[in-house]
C-alpha cells in the first residue's frame, strides 16, 4: 500500500497513557497506521530561534515530523493571516478581517518553510494529503521543489461565495495556489460550487463535472463530508453516563431539562445569538423557568486575537445578565463554562441533555452536532436544534433546522423539542444515526485517499 503523508498546521502526537485529542486526529492516525506514513506540521510551540530541521519522533510505526514557529510567524502567520484574515473571510465575516501585508508575507514564508522541511523526508512514491486553510499554498511550494507525488487538499472550513472572496486583496494568488493540487475536497456541494464559481469568475476556468481546467492545470474536486466514529462515540456516551461528572450532574438536574451547547469560543459559533435565544425562551415561554437549564461549554481558543477576547467578555456579560434577571434561590438558568472538557465528559453531558443546541453562523461541517446525536439513548433520545448554515445541516434532516440569527426561531425550536413526542424523537434520531453511519469518519478518509490514489484514466 502506498505510503501516506499528512500535512496540517497542528499535529497531534499521541502521548503514552493519554487519549488522543479529537476524532479527526484519531482518523488521520488510523489512515497513517494503515498505509504507514508521516504526519508533518507545527508542534504548537513558539521559540526564539526555531530550527529549520523538523524534529521527528516515531510512535506505533508512524513518523511525526514537526517544526516550531518563531514569535513573528506565530503572530503573523497563525494568528494573523490564518485566523484574522482567512478564518473570518471564509466564515462570511468580512467585518472581522484584519488584512495586513506582513501577514501575507508570513503566510508565504511559513508555507515555504514547511515545504522546505518536508521535501527531504519524502521518498518519492507516497500520497500527500494537506489539510485546511493554513496551508493553501503548500502544494505549489512542494511542486516548486520538484515534488511529483499526487497532492490532495481538504478544506475543513466553508469556501466563501465569490463576492466575499473578492474582498480579500490577495484572493487571485490564493486561488492560483490551489491549482497545484491534484484533488481538492470540500465538506459540501455548496463549498465546491463556490470554489468553481471563483475559478470561473477569476480565471475563466473550464469546469466539467469533477474536472477543472485552469491556467494550464488540470485538477479534480470532490465532496467529502467529515463524519465521526459512531460506534466509538456511542460506547463512550454509554460509559460516561455511569461516571462523574455526567452522572452527578444528571442527579443534580432532577426533573429539569438540560439544553446543551459545546463549542470552541469562536464568533463563528453564534454564541451571542444563542444566549439571546435562551433569554427569549425564558421571556416568551414562561413555563420553562425553573424547569430548564442551559449549559454552554465554550473552550478557550485563539485568545490573543481581540475578537475572541471581546467575545469571551460579551458572553460573561450575557450569562450574568440572564442569571441576574431570572435566577432563583434554587435555580440558575445559565451554566456558562469557559473551559475545555474531555471528550468522554462531553459525551456524558450530551447523553443527559434533552436538547443539543448547535447554532453556528457558518460552519464547514460541525462535528459536535454529530456527536450529540450519537450520544443519545435511541429509546428516548434528545432533539438536535441545528443551524441551517452548518455543513451538517445538509445531512441531518432529522434535526430541527433554524436560522442562527433568528433568536425567536431558535427559542421556538427549543420549545418544540421539549414538547416533542417520543415516537417523533426516535424517528428523527434513527434517520440521523443512519446518515452518521453512512458518512462515517472512516468512509470520509477512505474515499478521499482512494480518489487521490486512483485518478480517472
Ligand atoms: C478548526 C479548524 C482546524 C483547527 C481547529 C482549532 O476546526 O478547521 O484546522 O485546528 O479549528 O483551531 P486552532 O486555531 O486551535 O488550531
Amino acid at each position: 500500500m502506498t505510503r501516506l503523508v499528512v500535512v496540517s498546521n497542528r499535529v497531534s502526537i499521541p502521548e503514552a497513557g493519554k487519549p488522543q485529542a479529537g476524532g479527526l486526529a484519531v482518523a488521520i492516525t488510523g489512515a497513517l497506521r494503515e498505509h504507514g506514513g508521516l504526519w508533518f506540521g507545527w508542534d504548537g510551540r513558539v521559540k526564539q530561534v526555531p530550527s529549520n530541521r523538523p524534529s521527528v519522533v516515531t510512535r506505533d510505526a508512524i513518523d511525526y515530523a514537526t517544526l516550531s514557529l518563531s514569535k513573528e510567524d506565530y503572530d503573523d502567520y497563525y494568528l494573523g493571516f490564518a485566523n484574522e484574515v482567512l478564518w473570518p473571510v471564509f466564515h462570511f465575516n468580512l467585518g472581522a478581517m484584519d488584512f495586513r501585508l506582513d501577514y501575507v508575507k508570513a503566510y508565504s514564508r511559513v508555507n515555504a518553510r514547511f515545504a522546505e522541511g518536508l521535501t527531504p523526508l519524502l521518498q518519492g512514491d507516497e500520497l500527500i494529503w494537506v489539510h485546511d486553510y493554513h496551508l493553501l499554498p503548500l502544494g505549489k511550494e512542494l511542486r516548486e521543489r520538484d515534488v511529483r507525488q499526487p497532492l490532495g487538499f481538504f478544506l475543513h472550513i466553508p469556501f466563501p461565495s465569490f463576492d466575499l472572496l473578492r474582498a480579500l486583496p490577495c484572493h487571485r494568488e490564493l486561488l492560483e495556489d490551489l491549482l497545484y493540487y491534484d484533488l481538492i475536497g470540500f465538506q459540501t456541494e455548496n463549498d465546491r460550487h463556490a470554489f468553481h464559481e471563483a475559478l470561473v469568475e477569476t480565471f475563466d476556468a473550464t469546469i466539467d463535472g469533477d474536472h477543472v481546467t485552469c491556467r494550464g492545470h488540470r485538477l479534480r474536486t470532490g465532496v467529502y463530508p467529515v463524519g465521526i466514529d459512531v460506534d466509538e462515540a456511542i460506547a463512550e456516551a454509554e460509559q460516561a453516563i455511569t461516571q462523574d461528572p455526567a452522572c452527578q450532574f444528571q442527579a443534580d438536574l432532577g426533573k429539569r431539562d438540560l439544553i446543551i451547547g459545546a463549542d470552541r469560543l469562536d464568533y463563528s459559533k453564534g454564541l451571542v445569538q444563542r444566549f439571546n435565544a435562551i433569554e427569549t425562551l425564558l421571556t416568551h415561554f414562561k413555563h420553562r423557568r425553573q424547569r430548564t437549564i442551559f449549559m454552554q461549554i465554550a473552550s478557550p481558543s485563539r485568545s490573543a486575537i481581540p475578537e475572541y477576547d471581546e467575545l469571551r467578555r460579551q458572553l460573561e456579560g450575557l450569562a450574568g445578565h440572564i442569571n441576574g434577571t431570572y435566577a432563583d434561590i434554587d435555580w440558575l438558568p445559565v451554566h456558562y463554562l469557559n473551559q475545555t472538557y474531555s471528550h468522554a465528559d462531553l459525551m456524558g453531558l450530551f447523553r443527559a441533555a434533552r436538547v443539543g443546541l448547535v447554532t453556528p453562523l457558518r460552519d464547514g461541517m460541525n462535528l459536535v452536532c454529530k456527536e450529540f446525536v450519537a450520544a443519545q439513548d435511541p429509546d428516548d433520545p434528545g432533539v438536535l436544534v441545528l443551524s441551517e448554515l452548518a455543513g451538517a445541516a445538509r445531512e441531518l434532516s432529522g434535526a430541527l433546522l433554524v436560522n442562527p440569527y433568528d433568536v425567536h426561531d431558535i427559542a421556538s425550536a427549543i420549545e418544540r423539542s421539549l414538547n416533542m413526542p417520543r415516537d417523533e424523537r426516535r424517528q428523527r434520531h434513527r434517520q440521523m444515526l443512519d446518515v452518521l453511519r453512512q458518512n462515517s469518519l472512516l468512509a470520509w478518509r477512505q474515499r478521499f485517499i482512494d480518489d487521490l490514489a486512483h485518478p480517472p484514466a
